[in-house]
């Protein structure tokens, strides 16, 4: 039956669908076009952003499947077409209206740079479980990979493709939408490699500045809680452009529980202070875990975590520990296999240790006057 009103019933159910790049409705969007009804077949036109667009198969079928749950229709043909140059320039003006560019972090966005003082101390992992804890309190995250020397979040979060590499960023024109992992807004500078290029080689001071630059002016994160951003382990360049472009942002220093690895990173957050950044807590990984039987294996040590939030309180204002997050092989595998232990194994001690920090972030307010913690998810 082919009637006024199954026409609007199919619009309106198809135009809640939402753009998974761009999270919003596409009947917002102005993606829905031409429906028409006959003899039980619903015709629905949408109007992508541009050619191959990643998500169009699935937008595409969830069209199709909001199409096929209005009462009357039977079958439903999808016509696939992409919006006139005009018509997506009038779509990102729009888009970029939500939030001004370029991005400022000194609205609503608290934003938190993980750092480390030695490599290798487990700060990546530790940063994306922690981001996607953030998400799953319902908190809008971003996170920025800026670790020039060996990106790996895109791995962690699951993101990289078979052949191991990220997926490009959609481009809409000049704005580049992030990838979405675990709810994780996600942009990483292995993401711009050409392939086989060396990270290390190829990134140097200016150009990393650009970089980051680019990070925060022409990625669509929209409005965000909290921005996170993995920063390469020590006190380089990226470091430097960090607190140049956000001086407002906060700093958490990652360490393992050994007196070395300690030494390091109280020197990374002096420096990350030295930029105006607030160091806003340790966080201790690697730590000892108990085996079955109760016996304790501190195979790093004790007491790193401890002795940088105290090197740190005495050198500026107080540091807490905001946790330690023991040695755990569910926390590893996560990693390799791009699921958040966090999300994958919550029960594990490293999970809970990290969600504990999670809360802890959701609940303390920076001390800063004007830069309360956004309350309201997403
Ligand atoms: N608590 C933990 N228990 C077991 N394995 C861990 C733990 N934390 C990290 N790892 C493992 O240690 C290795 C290094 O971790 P990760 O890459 O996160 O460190 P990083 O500090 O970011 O290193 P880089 O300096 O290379 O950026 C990874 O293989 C990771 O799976
Ligand atoms: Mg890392």
């Amino acid at each position: 039956m082919s009637t006024p009103s199954t026409v609007d019933d199919i619009r309106r159910a198809v135009s809640a669908v939402v753009d998974p790049e761009l999270r919003r409705p596409i009947g917002e969007l102005d993606m829905v076009r031409d429906i028409a009804v006959g003899d039980g077949t619903a015709r629905v036109g949408i109007a992508l952003t541009i050619v191959g667009c990643p998500a169009a198969d699935r937008i595409e079928r969830e069209v199709r499947e909001a199409a096929a749950s209005v009462t009357g229709v039977e079958d439903v043909r999808v016509d696939v077409g992409v919006m006139t140059p005009s018509e997506r320039a009038a779509l990102v003006e729009r888009i970029r209206g939500v939030r001004s560019m370029p991005f400022t972090p000194d609205a609503l966005t608290r934003v938190i740079a993980v750092t480390s003082g030695k490599g290798g101390v487990g700060k990546s992992t530790v940063t994306a479980n922690l981001a996607v804890a953030l998400a799953a309190r319902g908190l809008a995250v971003g996170l920025i990979d800026a670790d020039v020397h060996g990106f790996s979040i895109p791995g962690l979060l699951g993101l990289a493709g078979e052949d191991g590499r990220p997926p490009q960023p959609t481009r809409l024109d000049d704005l580049m939408l992030p990838p979405v992992a675990h709810g994780v807004k996600t942009i990483s500078i292995g993401m711009f490699l050409a392939e086989g290029a060396s990270p290390a080689v190829a990134w140097r001071g200016p150009m990393l500045h650009r970089t980051v630059q680019q990070f925060l002016t022409d990625v669509h994160f929209g409005d965000l809680d909290v921005l996170l951003i993995d920063m390469p382990p020590g006190t380089g360049d990226v470091a430097i452009s960090v607190g140049q472009l956000l001086p407002h942002a906060e700093v958490l220093v990652v360490t393992t529980p050994q007196a070395a690895a300690a030494d390091v990173a109280v020197r990374s957050g002096i420096v990350a202070r030295q930029t105006g950044q607030r160091i806003i807590g340790v966080i201790e990984n690697m730590a000892a875990f108990a085996l079955p039987d109760g016996t304790v294996v501190d195979v790093f040590g004790a007491g790193g975590g401890e002795a940088v939030a105290s090197a740190l309180s005495a050198a500026g204002d107080s540091v807490p520990l905001l946790g330690s997050v023991p040695l755990s092989p569910a926390l590893r595998r996560g990693g390799d296999t791009g699921a958040p232990v966090v999300l994958s194994d919550p029960g594990d001690p490293a999970a809970r240790a990290i969600s504990a920090v999670a809360d802890a972030l959701t609940t303390t307010r920076p001390s800063l006057a004007g830069r309360a913690l956004p309350v309201s998810p997403a």
